[in-house]
């Protein structure tokens, strides 16, 4: 039964391939085409020996690089992106593809220890941060962090805040900042909660009609936290009071751009016109390289297990930006999503009452 808030998608299981197979298929007389989808940046850090390096928002202007009769096996840090990318090339035809699950880490892990281990919390020195799943509502916030100043944000928290209270508490850091993207439809949010627990003021667009104290933000202001700031690009579409994140080369973008797809528009006085504008004005702009972290992922929303992605590679082969036209994507945002989930409105009214 898909999750009926998002467009379901075409089912499909990445194949995967576990740390000691790529271990033994390396070392035997067919080893496959390694590919690192990671960006430069990481790569630097560590990769494997003998591998191809084509950044995932590359992949698809590539295609030509890669062998069409030898196995191609992608990586990544720890599997997200590299699954992604098996996917894109499952789609375009090649039959012989898997993901490395776990990635680098693991295969440095439980294979090869020479092979460097990174953490994937530090882009660079002045940055953390954290993806934070929620498998039991498919929901994906963020920890973003300036580690010199021990300064943080927390955006789209959920409803159980303990994991945000503990990694606060662990790491010594002072929340400067709760930041919603909007009011969400789906699921009851946490913001009022960690508010109580850590004094933090909470964030929300100027057009949000939230009850509960808060700060408004509008296009072009900044949250800041130490030496770092989220720069606010106003994304109506989804939601009328929706707000994408710019944080150096990643944006925060809600259920305005999710991976593969957008937000279904009809839950929260969204409109598939203003979306459109949203996409084509705001975040299409950005370069490709941009990483989008979004609010969902998984199953339980119809939605691919996918956790980042880049704009180049969303550009490309996401549904909803793929549609050629305003026309045309007005047409996929109006058509064929399943029906409202029933008590959407009660989850709207209680997470405007904070
Ligand atoms: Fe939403």
């Amino acid at each position: 039964m898909p999750h009926p808030y998002v467009r379901p998608q075409r089912p499909g299981a990445v194949p995967l391939l576990a740390p000691k197979e790529l271990g033994a298929l390396l070392a035997g007389p067919e080893p496959p085409c390694l590919v690192d989808v990671r960006p430069a940046s990481e790569r630097r850090l560590a990769h494997l020996a003998g591998d191809l390096h084509i950044p995932l928002d590359q992949l698809p202007a590539n295609l030509g690089r890669l062998p069409r009769d030898r196995a191609v096996v992608l990586y990544d840090h720890l599997g997200f992106r590299a699954r992604v990318a098996a996917e894109f090339l499952l789609d375009r035809g090649f039959d012989r593809v898997a993901a490395l699950e776990g990635g680098i880490e693991e295969y440095s892990r439980v294979v090869d220890p020479s092979v460097g281990r990174y953490s994937d919390d530090l882009r660079g020195p002045e940055l953390v941060l954290r993806q934070m799943p929620r498998p039991e509502t498919g929901c994906l916030a963020y920890f973003v962090g300036d580690p010199s100043a021990r300064v943080a944000v927390i955006i789209d928290p959920g409803q159980d805040v303990a994991p945000y209270r503990a990694l606060l508490a662990d790491g010594g850091w002072t929340l400067a900042a709760i930041v919603e993207t909007h009011t969400h439809a789906d699921h009851l949010a946490g913001h009022a909660a960690l508010h109580t627990a850590t004094e933090a003021p909470i964030f929300v667009s100027h057009r949000s009609p939230a009850q509960y104290p808060h700060r408004r933000l509008s296009e072009g202001e900044a949250v800041p936290f130490g030496s770092q700031e989220l720069v606010v690009l106003e994304t109506p579409g989804h939601t009328v009071d929706h707000l994408t994140l710019r944080l150096r080369d990643e944006i925060f973008t809600g259920d305005t751009l999710l991976l593969g797809s957008c937000g279904r528009t009809d839950l929260g006085g969204g409109s598939p016109d203003l979306l459109w504008e949203s996409l084509q004005d705001k975040i299409l702009h950005l370069p490709n390289e941009t990483e989008v972290y979004p609010a969902h992922y998984g199953p339980k929303h119809a939605l691919p297990d996918r956790f980042v992605s880049t704009l180049g590679f969303e550009r490309v082969t996401n549904e909803a930006l793929t549609q050629g036209s305003q026309e045309a994507f007005v047409r996929y945002m109006t058509e064929g999503w399943p029906p409202k989930p029933k008590d959407f409105d009660r989850i709207v009214r209680a997470n405007l009452d904070g």
